[in-house]
């Protein structure tokens, strides 16, 4: 199905075509001053110069071909020479039933499906999981279903963070405690125990610990990088270890991820990895793409056009050790091999950027990855707390993202329970619900590049622009029709008819946009957008809700209409959340 947009653009080009001026100029967008027209086009100014005359006079040629079109209510010619539109009710509410006939409200799929990898979450094992990689999360789940959503082949993965220096403190933590232990004994040739020797309660506590003894004791520090580097070199015991670490860990990420309704098909790390490293080395070597830099394995990737320093591309310090460049490249080779996708793109931290400029310029100049792959950097901003600082607890610690949910969930049970619409024990799940949103919304509602304050009293209010709003206004709907059901009405087969006012004319405006505003936000990768969008789709239900009488509306066939034009806007706005990665609840 043509979006809105596509549909009247064409009319307009036919329209520029018969007053015999190029087609190109007829773009048509949305009007910027909603209070004069619904849709505008420019094309008259753009074409003045070329043709010679004045806009105002091409303006009104190309309005003269449009009187009888059946998408105009108005088209009006404004000096110096816009072309502003309004559609007439009829056009709207025809293309209304026409979504609301299809299953993805007139979305179209992509023709040929793209395979695209989102590397999104990026959590380090056995660290817990802090407010930083919330937003990884957070905008990787929304730009995984809203690629998907448009028929591509999406496959999520969370590259975990499972081989580094991590590993080797825990390691030494444990030998230092419990040095009995059969992966510590060289000699020891059985099978080591299937149950981890730590619980994740253990496991959260013995990091930090040892994390912080290294930082104090240089012998530990020694002793806790020999061990990365036995294991990274295959030691029996602390592969052994590390595999224990990797269950329980992964079994609490799972849980965590779950109850931020985060899904991953690939629970791929860095350890993944580490198996393409010699032969990609060895190409680099043979190819001359690598060269020594004081001891070190380099690739040049600096470009002419650059205007500042990119340093080269580190591939082996001197100690042979592999780096987090290192890891990056073979994990693409990695996904070369298995998937060989249209794109790759990388939600991470904007901080990051540097280091993703490196490896994009390295795997492209040495053909890691063929040319027409599309390597993408979605970088973000930081999450900083109300005094604009990074996010801290009250204590000044580093925020756990654990916590920082329970605070939102706690805020969120005491407004329900204000509210009294839902039992104590309904409550409870009715704040996760909503305190996901909360957090959610808070986040996507801002272009993923800036920093942000995170604060709890605005995204928890049910007022503005919040996700607790959005929310309400669903569940103000779905009760509307509820009642509606009640009373013996149906939903089904019901028909949008014609505007009769302005207010459920500018609804009917709103919900029509979905599917250009899609596009938008496909192309742009940018769920903030899609915020935006509900945000004003809520404000201008709610408007039309507190002037129309909807249920006691006598007229029966004008209530229909009511009520499929709220059916609609509720599938368009549970569209759009489950696309940011939330749902609703019944009340609240
Ligand atoms: N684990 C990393 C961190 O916490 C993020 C990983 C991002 N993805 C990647 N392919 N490097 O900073």
């Amino acid at each position: 199905m043509k979006t809105l947009l596509e549909l009247i653009t064409m009319e307009m080009r036919g329209a520029f075509a018969k007053a015999g001026y190029d087609e190109e100029l007829a773009k048509v967008t949305l009007s910027n001053r909603p209070d004069l027209c619904e849709y505008q086009c420019n094309g008259a100014m753009a074409g003045a110069k070329r043709y010679q005359k004045p806009p105002f006079m091409i303006a009104e040629e190309v309005a003269e071909n449009l009187q009888d079109s059946v998408y105009f209510e108005a088209v009006d010619v404004v000096k110096p020479g816009f072309i502003n539109l309004k559609l007439s009710p009829n056009c709207v509410s025809d293309y209304l039933n026409e979504m609301a006939a299809k299953e993805k409200l007139g979305v179209e799929e992509e023709a040929v499906p793209n395979i695209i990898i989102i590397d999104y979450g990026g959590p380090n094992v056995a660290k817990p999981l802090h407010v930083g990689h919330l937003r990884s999360a957070i905008i990787g789940e929304s730009v995984k279903r809203i690629i998907r959503f448009k028929g591509n082949r999406v496959i999520g993965d969370i590259h975990l963070g499972d081989w580094g220096y991590q590993m080797g403190l825990i390691i030494t933590e444990l030998k230092r405690r419990r040095p009995d232990l059969p992966y510590f004994d060289e000699g020891f040739e059985g099978e080591y125990p299937k149950e981890a020797p730590f619980t994740i309660g253990e496991l959260e506590e013995i990091y930090p610990t040892a994390s912080a003894y290294a930082k104090e004791n240089e012998e530990y520090r020694e002793e806790a990088l020999h061990a990365t580097y036995l294991l990274q070199n295959g030691c029996r015991g602390y592969r052994a270890i590390w595999e224990h670490i990797m269950n329980v860990s992964v079994t609490d990420l799972k849980k965590n991820y779950e109850r931020l309704n985060v899904e991953f098909d690939l629970w791929k790390g860095e350890a993944d990895a580490q198996k393409y490293i010699p032969d990609m080395v060895q190409m680099l070597k043979d190819k001359g793409y690598a060269r020594y830099d004081e001891g070190a394995l380099v690739v040049d990737v600096q470009e002419e056009t650059d205007n500042k320093e990119v340093p080269p591309c580190m591939i082996l310090k001197s100690d042979g050790a592999a780096l987090y460049d290192t890891t990056d490249l073979a994990t693409l080779v990695e996904r070369e091999k298995d998937y060989q996708p249209d794109a790759v793109i990388y939600v991470v931290d904007k901080r990051q950027e540097m280091h993703f400029t490196q490896v994009f310029r390295c795997a492209k100049k040495t053909g890691i990855v063929r040319q027409e792959v599309d390597l993408k950097f979605l970088g973000f901003g930081t999450m900083n707390g109300k005094d604009g600082k990074p996010f801290k607890t009250r204590e000044g610690g580093v925020m756990r993202l654990e916590s920082l949910i329970r605070d939102i969930n706690e805020e969120m049970y005491k407004k329900i329970m204000d509210n009294r619409t839902v039992e104590e024990d309904e409550a409870e799940r009715t704040a996760q619900t909503v305190g996901l949103a909360a957090i959610k919304y808070g986040d996507l509602s801002n272009q993923a590049s800036k920093d942000y304050i995170f604060d709890v009293d605005r995204f928890t209010s049910f007022e503005g622009n919040t996700g607790p709003y959005i929310l309400y206004t669903i569940v103000r709907i779905k009760s509307i029709l509820a009642k509606h059901q009640e009373n013996g009405g149906g939903l089904e087969e019901l028909a949008v008819r014609p505007a009769e006012n302005e207010y459920e004319k500018a609804l009917m405006l709103q919900v029509l946009k979905f599917n250009d505003v899609l596009e938008a936000v496909y192309e742009e990768l940018a769920p903030h957008k899609l915020c935006a969008y509900i945000y004003e789709l809520a404000n201008e239900f709610n408007k039309f809700y507190h002037e129309t009488k909807i249920l006691s509306e006598e007229d029966e066939e004008k209530k229909s209409g009511y009520i499929a034009l709220l059916v609609l806007t509720r599938r368009v706005l549970e569209l759009c959340i489950g696309l940011l990665g939330f749902e609703a609840p019944e009340r609240m």
